[in-house]
């Protein structure tokens, strides 16, 4: 076995919520210099570990609140686990999420830029792009107007398309193949079976089983935080739908998202 480009070692994520609501900086100053703060602990991740191969592709599947953000946040290092350790040899792209980093006032064509600046591309770089990501997204007729007017397949289809086109060994990818239309999801699929190819190593959320079964090498399966199997796509996918409880003619997770 070859030096993995991804290793979790007992990695725990508490998340720290304040019990009561506080309303005013004035009253949370005055009870968190009287200590009087008292917070809820919710641990999102527990004594987690994996390790990725480069050129793996692996999919995360699990109940809503399972943490599987919270473990792709973990590997972008967007979060510090509370316990444990996390090595990232390779180059790691962008996270991939339905809530990038878009401001809804400016344009398609300002985000495209705003984005592309954020991933350290410089507008040289970006022009020469423009037109294969606003292509790609199929965006040609709305990229001069707000982005607060499209719908959220259109934000993600533009998220998609600027994100994907940077180079980088490590693919992070959290749901957001399940939106748009199917066309859509299939030149998404292409893509990442292009990276695929050239040994980029991806990390994929879905709650579409089928997706799951195309793309991945392997399965992870966590739920509470907790991994409760990995290893082959199908076998970890029917460990996870046994456990379900689903009515035996449910037509879902077989081919559809399961929310
Ligand atoms: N920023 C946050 N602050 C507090 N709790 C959070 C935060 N993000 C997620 N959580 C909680 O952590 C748990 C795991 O969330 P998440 O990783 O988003 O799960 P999943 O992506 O599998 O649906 C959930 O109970 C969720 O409510
Ligand atoms: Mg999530």
């Amino acid at each position: 076995m070859t030096q993995p480009i991804i290793e979790l070692d007992g990695v725990s994520v508490c998340y720290r919520l304040p019990k009561e609501q506080i309303i005013s900086f004035k009253e949370y100053a005055i009870r968190w210099l009287g200590r009087r703060i008292t917070y809820h602990e919710l641990w999102a991740l527990r004594d987690l570990s994996l390790s990725v191969q480069p050129g793996e592709v692996v999919g995360v599947i699990g109940p809503n609140g399972a943490g599987k953000s919270t473990l792709l946040k973990v590997i972008a290092r967007v979060l510090k686990p509370t316990l444990g350790r996390v090595r990232v040899v390779g180059r790691i792209g962008p996270l991939l999420e339905l809530s990038a980093g878009f401001d809804p006032e400016l344009t398609g064509r300002e985000n495209i830029y705003l984005n592309g600046a954020i991933l350290g591309l410089s507008k040289r770089e970006v022009d020469r792009r423009f037109d294969e990501i606003v292509a790609f997204a199929e965006l040609e007729n709305f990229i001069d107007a707000p982005l607060r007017t499209y719908s959220s397949g259109m934000v993600a289809r533009l998220g998609f398309a600027v994100v994907t086109d940077v180079d980088a060994e490590i693919l992070l990818v959290d749901e957001v193949l399940a939106v748009g239309d199917e066309s859509f999801q299939r030149k998404c699929l292409a893509r990442i079976q292009a990276y695929r190819e050239q040994g980029v190593s991806i990390l994929i959320v879905s709650h579409n089983m089928q997706t799951i079964r195309d793309m991945c090498d392997r399965a992870v399966w966590i739920s509470g935080g907790q991994k409760q199997g990995e290893g082959a796509p199908e076998a970890v996918i029917q460990d996870y739908l046994a456990g379900l409880d689903l009515p035996p003619d449910h037509p879902l997770p077989q081919t559809a998202s399961l929310l």
